[in-house]
């Protein structure tokens, strides 16, 4: 079998304030097609070392949640260690979890590209936030108006823009896909806005099959109607540099766990929408964003967590910027890493997607679902789901579960998505995902033992 190492798409560097932009995204192009080896990675993973029935476990589970580097274990046990006390204590431990909390800001700032640190509003995860707000740009609605949501979606930024939309008595108006190749039919949005649009909701990549729309044209589309446009980034954000300026859209969510971090899910709101926004809040909360809309004591301990993993992604990066960034701000310096760090790992992992594909695809009785044209393989995410014929998906599952192969099986709450390929009844699918950790020998693995399930 052969590896691909691409080399296209990795993430042009269009935001970064640095001296040379040229040569930095000369270095980026170049590392990003430099052989890129998960072993050393892989060590700082303690769960990574695990086994099942005496043979090492494949962790092939990532888009439901990922493991977390010794990096982010330590920064999120320190806090604890040290001594933690809530915000706005006259002493030295209160103070400690102010800095913990601005630390975390501004790494998701640069992690997310955005213009301040009050336009990173933390909460539990990415359904929560998404409650909140939908409650929120709800009250602004009339009955008569109308919303846009996608076939494409998780349920988590489906079900609150149904529910906000039935208070209010608003229009749900469902952009459909493709099911050849699970492709947003993109060409139908300008047909479903109109002046009464409130709001697009939309997801960066599917959790499901992998496809990643392009968001940048709907935000586009979207705002010459005058709508608002909601962006789940959530399994976008472990394969793919987040850029909320150059996207240009008002609301973008994302859960760290879903990227090496802890449990706990951070938005970015613009920042005249958060500050013109009602918040559901407590009256001594602030009135200011982004205390208004973070309701009761944020988790100090997670927060350490969030910017270890983003450090961690940084770190992937960091070799090469040392030489073009050495007058920068830090946060310069993180996003221009980060840069480089996605430039790494979206290359290593379509050479992983492309192996997978180049394998399963000769499997009999084998389909797998979403995009598989080898030379497309930048508009998915690694994330694969098929079904193997002679199985359920739970069956699929149990049985590469028994061999220490962790994989998902069922709808995983891309309930639109499932049900529109008519296969809910059936069970759903199997759903195998990478991610930077996992190896060309864990992709060869789980190819092995499906062919020996087909056989
Ligand atoms: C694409 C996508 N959106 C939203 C969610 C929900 O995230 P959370 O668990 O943070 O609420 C998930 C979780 O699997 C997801 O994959």
């Amino acid at each position: 079998m052969t590896t691909i190492h691409y080399s296209r798409e990795p993430g042009e560097l269009k935001t970064t304030r640095t001296c040379d932009k040229r040569s930095l995204n000369s270095i980026i192009r170049r590392m990003s097609r430099e052989k890129f080896d998960p072993t050393s990675l892989r060590e700082q993973f303690p769960a990574l070392q695990r086994n099942v029935n005496g043979r090492p476990a494949v962790y092939l589970d990532g888009p439901g949640g990922t493991q977390a580097p010794q990096a982010v274990i330590d920064a999120m046990s320190e806090v604890m260690r040290v001594g933690y006390s809530n915000l706005g204590g006259a002493f030295a431990s209160s103070g400690q979890s102010e800095a913990v909390e601005l630390a975390a800001r501004q790494a998701m700032k640069d992690f997310y590209n955005a213009r301040r640190v009050e336009e990173i509003v933390v909460g539990q995860n990415m359904t929560s936030l998404t409650f909140a707000f939908s409650r929120a740009l709800a009250r602004t609605w009339q009955a008569g108006d109308e919303i846009i949501v996608t076939r494409l979606d998780h349920d988590g930024n489906i079900s609150p823009w149904l529910l906000a939309s039935k208070d209010r008595g608003v229009t749900v108006r469902w952009l459909d896909f493709r099911p050849e190749d699970c492709t947003l039919h993109l060409e139908q949005l300008p047909d479903l806005l109109n002046k009464r649009t409130r709001l697009l909701a939309i997801t960066h990549a599917s959790n499901a099959v992998g496809t990643i729309p392009d968001v940048q044209r709907a935000v586009r589309l979207a705002h010459e109607a005058g709508a608002l446009v909601y962006v789940d980034a959530v399994h976008f954000a472990p394969h793919n540099m987040i850029d909320v300026q150059a996207l240009d859209c008002d609301f973008l969510v994302s859960s760290s766990y879903k990227y090496f971090g802890p449990h706990t899910g951070i938005l970015y709101g613009m920042y005249e929408h958060l500050q013109r926004l009602d918040a559901y809040k407590v009256r001594p909360a602030p009135d200011d964003p982004p205390g208004k809309w973070e309701t009761g004591t944020q988790s100090f301990e997670s927060l350490a967590g969030v910017r270890a993993a983003v450090d961690y992604l940084a770190a992937i990066g960091a070799k090469t910027t040392e030489a073009v960034t050495t007058n920068t701000s830090e946060g310069a310096k993180r996003r221009v890493r980060l840069e480089t760090a996605f430039a790494r790992i979206k290359s290593y992992e379509m050479g992983l997607s492309h192996r997978f594909l180049e394998g399963a695809t000769t499997i009999r009785g084998l389909r797998v679902y979403g995009i598989t044209a080898l030379d497309c393989l930048h508009q998915r995410a690694p994330t694969f789901a098929l079904s193997l014929e002679g199985y359920s998906p739970l069956e699929v599952a149990q049985r590469l579960g028994e061999q220490g192969i962790f994989v998902w099986d069922g709808h995983y709450y891309a309930l639109a998505v499932i049900e529109r390929l008519g296969l809910l009844e059936k069970g759903g699918l199997v759903r195998i995902g990478f991610v930077h950790y996992n190896t060309e020998e864990e992709v060869d693995g789980v190819v092995e033992a499906l062919r020996e399930l087909a056989s």
